[in-house]
Order: structure tokens, then sequence, then C-alpha cells
């Protein structure tokens, strides 16, 4: 038997070699000097159009809402007609460590659908611009101003039954790092009719100059690694800064205190083989320490990104358990 601990659950071969080209990739196209070789990584970033013919019963459409920056959102509407009843919005925001991915990525695109048509919910996917061409703060604003764009203007096509009401920020990896600046951000802006009834951050992208105990006993798990996010933070956070800027590490020694701030309810998702899952553990501990609603999901033998492979157990759990999330806040 191994002495040494397990740092990955065993994978179908589909998953084990997605896995393995990814990172290939991105290694590859992350240079030294902090720049991207986007032609690289654009070799095996698929993309999928949008599609106003339903596929799986989703229909989508891109939404321009600054051309000057290319700042749009991709859109999917459930077609099923539950007698015209009102869905919850989920606004989404990608993973890619800042720096990869857009919302036409095909393994994005398929999540998207799949939430809109599983929690029968319209999704806007939001696609911000990305680091190193742009660094932080250009990704929250790009964010926040799909949030002002849909409140000052929801008459396009595939919105009519949306509730602005029941609005939710998600993401996933840094896009669940986005969600949570833009729910802080909100509290400086008076929408008119969007409320934030919801954070759902899945497996959020945090850090910060310490090393906790997971970042150093998962080393060798898959896609994440002390190497790659320093890289990611270094390439993404203001230059001269360190992991402790206040946007990587929320609850640290530069951090705001958002004690007084209004906060929606959060749940946390955290998997077991995630180099990442201490510092998501304590960004749910940092929310209940300032008062706020907060619930943590684990899953013991979850990887990062486990809710993209449909076949694996552990998606259909978070899709049922995101959907109980939203019903409960609907209430
Ligand atoms: C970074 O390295 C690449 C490839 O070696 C080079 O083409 C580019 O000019 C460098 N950029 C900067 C800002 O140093
Ligand atoms: C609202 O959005 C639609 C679709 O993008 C656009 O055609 C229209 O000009 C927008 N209206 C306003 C007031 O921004």
């Amino acid at each position: 038997m191994s002495t040494k601990s397990k740092v990955s659950p065993e994978l179908p071969l589909k998953i084990r070699l997605f896995i393995s080209v990814m990172t290939f990739f991105v290694d590859l196209s992350c240079r030294p000097n902090f720049t991207i070789n986007r032609r690289i990584f654009n070799l095996l970033d698929f993309k999928s159009p949008p599609s106003k013919k339903p596929i799986n019963d989703v229909k989508s459409s891109d939404v321009t809402v600054d051309a000057s920056r290319n700042l749009c959102f991709r859109l999917y509407t459930p077609t099923q007609d539950r007698d015209g009843d009102s869905m919850p919005i989920i606004i989404f925001f990608h993973g890619g460590g800042f720096t990869f991915m857009a919302a036409n990525s095909k393994p994005y695109d398929d999540f998207c659908r799949r939430m809109a048509r599983e929690i029968h919910s319209v999704v806007v996917s939001v696609n911000y611009r990305l680091s190193p061409e742009h660094r932080c703060p250009a990704q929250y604003e790009d964010c926040f101003d799909v949030l002002k764009f849909i409140d000052a203007n929801d008459s396009f096509e595939g919105f009519d039954n949306a509730n602005l009401k029941l609005c939710f920020l998600a993401g996933d990896s840094a896009g669940g790092n986005l969600a949570h600046h833009v729910a802080v951000d909100a509290n400086g802006y008076e929408f008119n009719r969007l409320n934030l009834a919801g954070l759902v951050a899945i497996q959020p992208f945090f850090g910060g100059q310490e090393r906790t105990e997971s970042e150093i006993n998962l080393a060798g798990a898959p896609f994440i690694s002390v190497e790659r996010t320093d890289w990611l933070w270094k390439a993404f956070l203001p230059e001269g800064s360190d992991r402790d800027h206040p946007v990587a590490n929320v609850f640290g020694p530069n951090s705001k205190d958002i004690k007084g701030l209004k906060f929606p309810p959060t749940i946390v998702f955290v998997g077991g083989f995630d180099p990442l899952k201490d510092w998501q553990k304590r960004y749910y501990e940092g929310l209940k320490k300032c008062g706020k609603e907060a619930y943590l999901v684990e899953y013991p033998n979850a990887i990062h990104t486990f809710y993209a492979y449909p076949d694996m157990p552990e998606s259909a759990l978070f899709i049922k358990e995101l959907k109980d999330f939203m019903e409960k806040q609907a209430k």
C-alpha cells in the first residue's frame, strides 16, 4: 500500500483524458513573463454558437451590453412552458482563473443549458474580459455592468418570464470570486427592480500568501496546483500586489469588513479533492462570522470542476442542492 495520501478519486477515462489535455494546454499557454499565448489555448477551447432552435428544451441567444469592450452575455431560456410561470434568474460567471474560457466555451454552454433546463430558470452567462490583457478590476466592472443593464432593460427576447425579484448570482472557481465581489459592490448601488435573492459559490477561487494544508497535501490533484494558481493571481491582480490583496484574500489582513453590508444568503460548494477547499471553507466561515446566512455543502469525493461532468454522481447532487436552495429563497 502506498503511504502517500490520495490526491484524486478514481475517475472515468474520458474525464482523466479531458483533464490532462486541458492542463497541458493551460501550462503551455501561460508564459513565464505573465502573458498568455491565446493561439495555443484556443486550439482546444471549442466554442458553441447560440441556438434559437431549442437544444434539450432550452434556446439561447447572445445579448450585447457594450460593444466597445466586447461585453455581452449568453441568455438561456427554457422552452417548456409551465403555465407561463415566472422563472428565477441565474446570473452566471464562468470560471477559468479569470484568464481562460468564455461564455460560449463548450463546457460552459453545456453547463448553463443544463442549469436552465433542470432548475427551470433563465440563465445569463456573462462574457467578461479576461486577464492578463485586462487586469482586475475590469472583470468586476463587466460583471456588475451586466446587472445594471438587466435592471434597466429587460425588454429583450427570451426574458419575458424572468423574475427580476429572484435573481441569483452564481459562479464556479474564478466566477465564484466574481459573484462575491459583485454582491459586495451591489451595496453601493440602488437597483430599480432587480433583487439579489441568493449567491451560489461553486468551488470559488480565493487565495492568500499563506499555504493552506489542502494546498500542500493535495499537490498533484486534478487541475489545481499552487504553481498554476500563483501564476493566475499574478497575471490578474494589479501590478505589484501580492495574494493578500482583498479581492483574493477576502477575509485576510487587507480585506474590508462586510459586517454592516447587505449580503444575500450564500451556498458554498466544496470538493474533498480540491486544493482550494481550505480557502473556500474559510470563506464560508468568514461569512458566518460576519453574521451572514451561509451554507456549506461538501462532497468528499469531488475534484475541482466536478459539476461539469453529468456522469459524476456529485454533479446530479449539486443540481438538486442548488434547486432546493433556490426554492427556499423563493418562499
Ligand atoms: C513575453 O514573452 C513573449 C514570448 O517569449 C514575448 O513575445 C512577449 O513580448 C513578452 N511580453 C512582455 C510584456 O514581456
Ligand atoms: C435593450 O436591449 C435591447 C437588446 O439588446 C436593445 O435592442 C435595446 O436598445 C436596449 N434598450 C435600452 C433602453 O438600452
